[in-house]
């Protein structure tokens, strides 16, 4: 079966299948969102069906909650919850210091308040989303619709004065509608091209009125797996300084498949 999936497809498999070697009986676990974090998801609920495992989900949007219940994830809420273990998400790009953009989903406000309340973050990647520096990929910033046109305004202003190369700001859209998110705001994504100092960015975003939060992940990822088409997977560990690569076995029997 698992000769089926793309190169790509495969390598987001592996990441999150060595990613869910996290989680421990008990854990509250932070559920990202996104095409890899969906793998994650089903691959928790397969080791729910096969060991037993028993552990509380914390899901990072309605699109990962659906998928958390129907594989058999038991599911809270952060208030419920209060604290997480470990969440394990993915990412649009991870630099060398496991700074990260994320969002590309839409999600990122949720994922970053989920993330920042867990002991650890583990992003689970394919090769294509690392880069030296941050800022190919458009950065979005969560904003309320009010007022939406004068913050992006602002917003655009603020960018002239910021060390980055690219200051277009795009107002997201679904079917020519605004994008709406899980918090009923919409998403600015700013097409930066290259972000010299994502710290500062981020700190300066944040401070427009109407912003509610920007996609920068800064020293928040712990840890980051990335799975390659052919099986391998490498986890660099920020804390520990390690870069380990490991391979991961998949049987035709992995029944996350079924649905695919
Ligand atoms: C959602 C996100 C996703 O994690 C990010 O967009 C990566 O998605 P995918 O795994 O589908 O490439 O941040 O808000």
């Amino acid at each position: 079966m698992s000769g089926e999936l793309s190169p790509i497809d495969t390598a987001k498999f592996v990441a999150a299948k060595r990613a869910v070697q996290y989680v421990e009986d008990g854990m509250k676990v932070g559920l990202g969102t996104g095409s890899t974090a969906a793998w994650m998801v089903r691959c928790l609920g397969e080791r729910i069906r096969t060991e037993g495992l028993k552990i509380t989900g914390v899901p990072t949007s309605t699109r990962t909650a659906d998928l958390a219940r129907q594989v058999g994830i038991e599911v809270t809420t952060l208030d419920d919850a209060k604290w997480l273990d470990l969440t394990i998400d993915g990412t649009d790009e991870y630099d060398p210091d496991l700074c990260l953009i994320k969002g590309g989903g839409g999600a990122h406000l949720q994922e970053k308040i989920v993330a920042t309340a867990s002991d650890r973050m583990v992003v689970i990647a394919d090769p294509t989303k690392a880069v030296d520096m941050l800022g190919a990929f458009p950065l979005p910033i969560e904003v309320i619709p009010f007022g939406v046109n004068a913050t992006k305004g602002l917003v655009e202003e603020l960018l002239t004065a910021m060390d980055v190369l690219g200051t277009e700001a795009v107002l997201r859209e679904k079917g020519g509608e605004p994008f709406v998110t899980d918090e009923g705001n919409q998403i600015i994504d700013l097409h930066l091209k290259r972000i010299d100092d994502p710290r500062k960015l981020s700190m300066v975003l944040n401070q427009v009125p109407g912003v509610v939060e920007n996609g920068l992940f800064i020293d928040i990822c712990d840890a980051v797996v990335i799975g390659h088409g052919d099986g391998r997977v490498e986890v660099i560990d920020i804390n520990e300084g390690t870069h380990e690569e490991d391979r991961i076995a998949f049987a035709d029997s992995d029944n996350i498949f079924a649905d695919i």
